[in-house]
């Protein structure tokens, strides 16, 4: 895939940018992507399972069905494209990752400055009193010791708020960067699928890099629709 001489310009003269990531970019890796036709809501009723009100319902459930995704996800590996972030990140003076994915993969291929915008699977917070509780190994729910209330994966589930720091932080990169990719998500959940829209807004030259186009890919600089394991190695051997 031949890559655009603009772009390779702009990766080399940016001071500052970020990656948007989404479910595309584990996908190499193993992990199931949440629509399209293998995606996880194509079976999955997320309002029981990633919901206030199907925690409350059937807070077993919940859990145990994140404690499956758990141990799936701790087989899996990071691949080149996670890889291929933590070079980009080496290449220009200050970059983020800002994820919508719980997976951890990005600290694993020694990605710095994450940006967790919906949780980590790997740790628990109290559904009552927020405190966090980090790993946990039980078959069910379990109480908190401050407050008694039942501990929960520390992700964000449809109808709650975004962590407010983390989201701070992705909308300071928005306004604020140079170059920006959105890797491998569909840019439809909210406020994720924004960021970089307010970065074209803001000056900034965002490219897309996916499997397929999106509702995004009209409005960004430059696209490259491939898989992002071969794209994004591609897309870093071109500037070095
Ligand atoms: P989606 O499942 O909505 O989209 C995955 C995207 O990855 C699609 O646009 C695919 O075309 C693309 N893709 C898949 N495999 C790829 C590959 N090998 N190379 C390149 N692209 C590939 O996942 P997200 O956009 O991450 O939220 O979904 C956003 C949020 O919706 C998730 O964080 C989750 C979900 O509900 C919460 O749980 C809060
Ligand atoms: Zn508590």
């Amino acid at each position: 895939m031949d890559i655009k001489k603009e772009t390779i310009e702009r990766m080399k003269n940016a001071k500052r940018g970020f990656a948007l990531t989404g479910a595309g970019i584990s996908a190499p890796s193993g992990i199931p992507t949440f629509r399209g036709k293998d995606g996880l809501w194509k079976d999955k009723d997320p309002r029981k399972l990633a919901s206030q009100s199907g925690f409350r319902s059937d807070p077993d459930n919940v859990w145990q069905w994140y404690n499956e995704r758990r141990e799936m996800i701790k087989e899996k590996e990071p691949n080149r494209a996670h890889y291929s972030l933590t070079e980009i990140q080496k290449m220009i003076d200050n970059f983020a990752v800002i994820t919508q994915n719980v997976d951890n993969l990005h600290q694993e291929a020694g990605t710095d400055n994450v940006i967790e915008l919906h949780g980590n699977i790997f740790k628990n917070k109290c559904n009552n009193c927020g405190k966090s509780h980090g790993e946990l190994k039980s078959d069910n729910p379990v109480e908190c010791d401050k407050c008694g209330g039942l501990i929960r994966p520390d992700v964000v589930w449809f109808g709650e708020p975004l962590p407010e720091d983390e989201l701070n932080k992705a909308w300071e990169y928005a306004k604020n960067s140079d170059i920006v990719f959105v890797i491998g998500t569909s840019a439809m959940v909210q406020p994720a699928a924004s960021l970089p829209i307010i970065s074209i807004e803001h000056g900034g030259y965002v490219v897309e890099i996916n499997a397929e186009r999106t509702v995004i890919s009209e409005y960004v600089n430059d696209g490259y629709y491939g898989d992002v394991a071969e794209v994004l190695p591609e897309l870093v051997e071109s500037v070095s």
